[in-house]
């Protein structure tokens, strides 16, 4: 059962990272303003979510009804739906399966139809359904029926609504999710504000490579319409996040954990105060070469194509016969890495044109392994394109060109 939604990853932007419950129409309208003023928008960030946070009651929902905090936002959240959509953007909304949420709010046990409904005619196009408080323990039938029931109520709406089920990984959801309708699932913990941070993990939070350790060996369940969600962008939060723990990152972190998230095809919302974001974030998250690679058709996961200690080598084929590559050092110290399409991509590449994704430069023609510089922490990523060769063993791009 599939709703059709979601074919590439759902990108855009959350609340929770930064802001935590203290959200509102103010900077909801202002994150839109800002994000199309700043030039995300028009780079794919379409999505504007609202995480936990934005309802009226705390407590049990026996006790309480489903409304919108009208303190927080006097317009309601219709209004807020439409102007996003405005705007070519799309909102999103939250809640959970059981009587109240993590953050304590009404949950939507035994109103799923309902509240199904509700969201519909505000005209939200996303729900997170956070079950990783409510139902921890829960055994995987009872996982299965809460997310066929939410999932079987916003089918029957007249838009789509595309289904976040957010359980933290656990219930092994990857296996069972896509059957139901869900179009990401998170894969891990709630992500810290840290690239990698001895200790988080056991103290329930994954740090950026703790979500990319956890992805190996779930690729498979993820493409088009279903996807592996590594958790919300950590990208300019700096360590200043209200909600998150996590001392915060280095831009050349950032940036590689960005490059990782695009590479996976996770969703990529941010969680940073986008009204607010620094130069070199801005041009990280706005790097439509590498959110290409995310939104890419063929929806191919990237695999870890080479594992050499700290140096690794993640690779994928996009929809138009190209390949993404990454090298990834995780190490203290610049690292010289190769790369070669033969052994790597065991693609009989003999040429091959290579473009650096973040130096936005074509790097020229190869026909040998290719050997570059890594910085410590830093994530390189190119473009790979085979070259058709000749019978004469001549390129025929060569051919073209002195024909120009
Ligand atoms: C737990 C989730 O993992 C977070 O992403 C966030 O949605 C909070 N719940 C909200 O309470």
């Amino acid at each position: 059962r599939s709703n059709g939604l979601a074919q590439t990853p759902p990108v855009g932007w959350s609340s929770w990272n930064n802001f935590g419950d203290d959200i509102n129409e103010q900077i909801v309208i202002e994150t839109i303003d800002a994000m199309i003023a700043n030039g995300m928008r028009d780079a794919g960030y379409v999505f504007v979510n609202l995480d936990d946070g934005w309802q009226r009651y705390k407590g049990a929902r026996r006790d309480h009804p489903l409304e919108f905090d009208p303190k927080k936002f006097p317009r309601g959240i219709s209004y807020l739906a439409d102007y996003a959509h405005q705007r070519g953007m799309k909102l999103g909304i939250y809640s959970g399966p059981g009587q109240t949420t993590c953050a304590g709010y009404t949950g939507s046990e035994g109103h799923e139809a309902e509240d199904a409904r509700m969201f519909a005619n505000w005209g939200v196009d996303h729900l997170k359904y956070d079950s990783c408080c409510s139902h921890r323990e829960a055994p995987k039938e009872e996982l299965q029926k809460i997310f066929r029931t939410m999932s079987n109520a916003l089918m029957t709406q007249k838009h789509g609504i595309v289904l976040h089920a957010c359980h933290c990984g656990w219930g092994d959801i990857w296996e069972w999710a896509a059957g139901l309708g869900v179009n990401h699932w998170r894969i891990g913990q709630d992500i810290s504000d840290d690239f990698n941070y001895p200790g988080n993990r056991e103290q329930y939070y994954f740090d950026v490579l703790d979500q990319l350790d956890r992805g190996v060996g779930l690729e498979k369940y993820a493409g088009p319409g279903h996807w592996n969600d590594y958790d919300m962008l950590i990208v300019g939060l700096d360590g200043q996040s209200k909600q998150l723990v996590g001392t915060g990152a280095s831009n050349i972190e950032y940036r590689t954990h960005f490059s990782l998230w695009a590479m996976v095809s996770s969703p990529m919302l941010v969680g940073a105060d986008v009204r607010k974001l620094d130069q070199y974030s801005l041009e990280t998250l706005t790097n439509k070469e590498i959110v290409a690679l995310n939104q890419d058709p063929a929806g191919n996961i990237a695999h870890k194509v080479r594992d050499d200690g700290d140096l690794e080598v993640f690779a994928r084929e996009l929809a138009d016969g190209s390949h993404a590559v990454l090298l990834l050092n995780r190490g203290a110290a610049t690292a010289t890495m190769t790369f070669s399409p033969r052994a790597d991509l065991q693609a009989p590449m003999d040429r091959y044109s290579i473009r650096d994704l973040w130096k936005h430069r074509d790097l020229g023609t190869y026909d040998i392994p290719f050997t570059t510089e890594v910085q410590s922490h830093e994530a390189r990523v190119f473009r790979i394109r085979q070259l058709a060769t000749s019978a004469n063993g001549r390129s025929v791009s060569d051919a073209a060109e002195q024909e120009l």
